[in-house]
């Protein structure tokens, strides 16, 4: 029970690949990951690591192959499978999207009727025409889904976009956003007890590293004449810690704050009086 591991799949190459080998490094968990490589073991956690097509992660985990994995929500919502998903992890953002050749002039989603659009998500797209009442032909392909139009095998796409190039490299616009996703950790339904245990402990990891992310830790000196109104923009985790400076009537703040709103936050701090301040990221963050 002690050499027990725990299986997670990741994607082999594309979107989601590298950003799923950052989290895991970042959970300091080590593993080699060379190209063209299928599986590797962790050195210094319990954790075999298996990389496969993004689109059979799911069903690999249903079937017991792997017992957890990050996939997108996309797929999740494309495919009705047996699988939990446990915690959203802020990469690998994208949008599933119905998009047209340049040439089509297209004006709202009723253009669509009685068009042929392929996808390689026909259920999604199916609940999306319906509810938009639109009879459409949808025509499933597993890949390559944006130089459909091209050949001549559809009219229009329905295809994941990040950064739009793949559209933009064959000569499609972007109409309609279907659905937004990003990347989750999701797991099989049975775990035993000592695999429970091992994920609980990777999903510790995981929650800290995310935390960080969204946090910067900021460093500033601040007359202590002005010490109160600083304080009261920096709230921290507790409160913030202030210790003096070796000159007089100056005082050292260290203190947490969002990512989301840290320039505001900093202006503010100016504003104020605040001098040297400093910004620095954070690699995890234990509440
Ligand atoms: C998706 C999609 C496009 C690409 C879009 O592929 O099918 O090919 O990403 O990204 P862009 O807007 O940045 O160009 P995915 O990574 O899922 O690979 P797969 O199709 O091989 O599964
Ligand atoms: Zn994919």
């Amino acid at each position: 029970m002690n050499n027990q591991k725990l299986k997670i799949a990741l994607q082999k190459s594309g979107r989601l690949s590298e950003d799923s080998v950052n989290l895991l490094n970042k959970c300091g968990v080590k593993f080699e990951n060379g190209r063209g490589r299928l599986k590797s073991v962790a050195r210094n956690f319990p954790l075999e690591i298996f990389f496969l097509r993004d689109d059979d992660i799911p069903q690999y985990i249903e079937d017991d192959v792997a017992d957890i994995g990050i996939v997108g929500e996309n797929i999740l919502a494309e495919e009705n499978r047996q699988i939990e998903s446990l915690e959203p992890l802020g990469f690998s953002r994208c949008r599933l999207a119905l998009a047209v050749p340049k040439s089509f002039s297209y004006e709202s989603i009723k253009d669509l009727e009685g068009k042929k659009i392929a996808t390689s998500y026909p259920k999604i797209l199916g609940d999306f025409l319906a509810r938009n009442s639109v009879n459409a032909e949808i025509h499933r392909i597993s890949g390559s889904v944006e130089i459909a139009p091209s050949i001549g095998l559809a009219d229009a796409v329905c295809d994941l976009v990040s950064s739009g190039s793949t559209l933009f490299t064959n000569g499609l616009r972007e109409v309609e956003t279907v659905l937004q996703s990003e990347a989750v950790l999701v797991s099989r339904k049975n775990l035993d007890a000592p695999q429970r245990a091992i994920l609980a402990k990777l999903l510790f990891r995981i929650k800290a590293v995310n935390a960080a992310k969204q946090n910067k830790y900021i460093l500033l000196n601040a007359p202590d004449a002005r010490l109160k109104e600083i304080i009261e923009l920096l709230p921290g985790i507790k409160s913030p810690t202030v210790m003096p400076l070796a000159e007089k009537g100056w005082s050292s703040i260290h203190s947490v704050i969002a990512e989301n709103d840290f320039w505001e936050v900093v202006e503010n701090l100016k504003n104020k009086g605040a001098e040297g301040i400093l910004v620095l990221s954070i690699d995890q963050m234990i509440s």
